[in-house]
């Protein structure tokens, strides 16, 4: 699920009630990740959030490379029924490198991405 619109127009403010949504459903998803992502944000810095939600985050997996941290986040998500939102989406943002598994319909995956440009990117 994508979301776009200039700024100031209530994208934040309507995520985050389809987010709390998410998290009164009790026994439908394992984990709800919302993340936000800012102009200008490296994939490191994605990775460190998400593995803080997940508990991921010692001092040894700081100082994994980008590539090993994205095999630890896939594997502990591709275990979970997820719901993924990315807020503040300014530029092309990669969740295979961050390690997020493809959304799927069977187990329960949901991505869902908030864009700032007016376009879709
Ligand atoms: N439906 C609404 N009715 C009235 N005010 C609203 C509504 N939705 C949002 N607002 C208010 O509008 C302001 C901007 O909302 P919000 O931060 O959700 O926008 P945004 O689209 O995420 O902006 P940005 O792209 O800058 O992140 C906030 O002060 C919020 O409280
Ligand atoms: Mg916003």
């Amino acid at each position: 699920m994508g979301l776009h619109g200039m700024g100031g127009v209530g994208k934040t403010t309507l995520f985050k009630k389809i987010h709390n949504k998410f998290t009164e459903i009790v026994g439908t998803f394992d984990v709800v990740i919302w993340i936000v992502v800012s102009q200008g944000a490296k994939i490191s810095k994605l990775q460190e959030d998400i593995a803080q939600k997940l508990h991921l985050c010692s001092d040894e997996w700081k100082n994994k490379n980008t590539s090993d941290k994205a095999a630890d986040i896939h594997k502990v998500l591709k275990r979970k029924r997820f719901v993924f939102m990315l807020d503040d989406i300014w530029e092309k943002v990669d969740l295979e490198a961050i390690g997020v598994p493809d959304p799927t319909r069977d187990i329960g995956r949901k991505v869902a991405l908030i864009f700032r440009k007016n376009k879709p990117v």
